[in-house]
């Protein structure tokens, strides 16, 4: 028997430590909290992704009264992202949230694990590391890649 670790690289950075297009990537996706249609979970998620273009495309959680029906902010960007700019890579994806309370929650929210599997797809077939950068109230946690986040992927395409 072998004993194998697999870790996830984490960067937590305070707001003036981020760069400029990092900074401005994750103001987009504070903003988009406002889109969200949460009328169910009241929880509130706003993503961004800077594509290779120059491009950001945006997203919010869109939820509907037949609850599975409903989508993360991640996968509403990443869809939106795929449709109008086919083929074009992603460089960045920025997460922000507001939770039940109305506050952005003291630890950054993380996407689930079907917008993390949605994201890989993007990422591999790109070819190129997506940075993903999760706010939370005081701190942005930085990872290198969507596939850092999601160790042992399903990864058959
Ligand atoms: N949600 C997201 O949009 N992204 C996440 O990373 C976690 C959860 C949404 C789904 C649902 O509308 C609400 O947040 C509560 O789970």
């Amino acid at each position: 028997m072998e004993k194998i670790t697999i870790s996830v690289p984490v960067e937590s950075y305070t707001y003036a430590e981020l760069t400029p297009q990092q900074s401005e990537l994750v103001e987009m996706a504070r903003q988009y909290t406002s889109n969200s249609y949460a009328p169910y979970s009241h929880f509130r998620v706003g993503a961004a992704i800077r594509l290779d273009n120059g491009v950001i495309v945006c997203g919010a959680n869109q939820e509907n009264v037949a609850y599975p029906s409903g989508t993360c902010a991640e996968r509403s960007a990443c869809f939106a992202a795929g449709a109008q700019y086919p083929g074009v890579a992603f460089r960045a994806i920025a997460i922000a949230s507001v939770g039940t309370d109305g506050q952005v929650p003291n630890t950054p929210t993380a996407p689930c694990g079907a917008c993390r599997q949605a994201l890989l797809e993007y990422e591999t077939l790109a070819g190129a590391n997506v940075e993903v950068l999760l706010a939370g109230r005081d701190k942005v946690y930085v990872l290198p890649s969507v596939k850092s986040l999601l160790p042992l992927a399903f990864s058959e395409f």
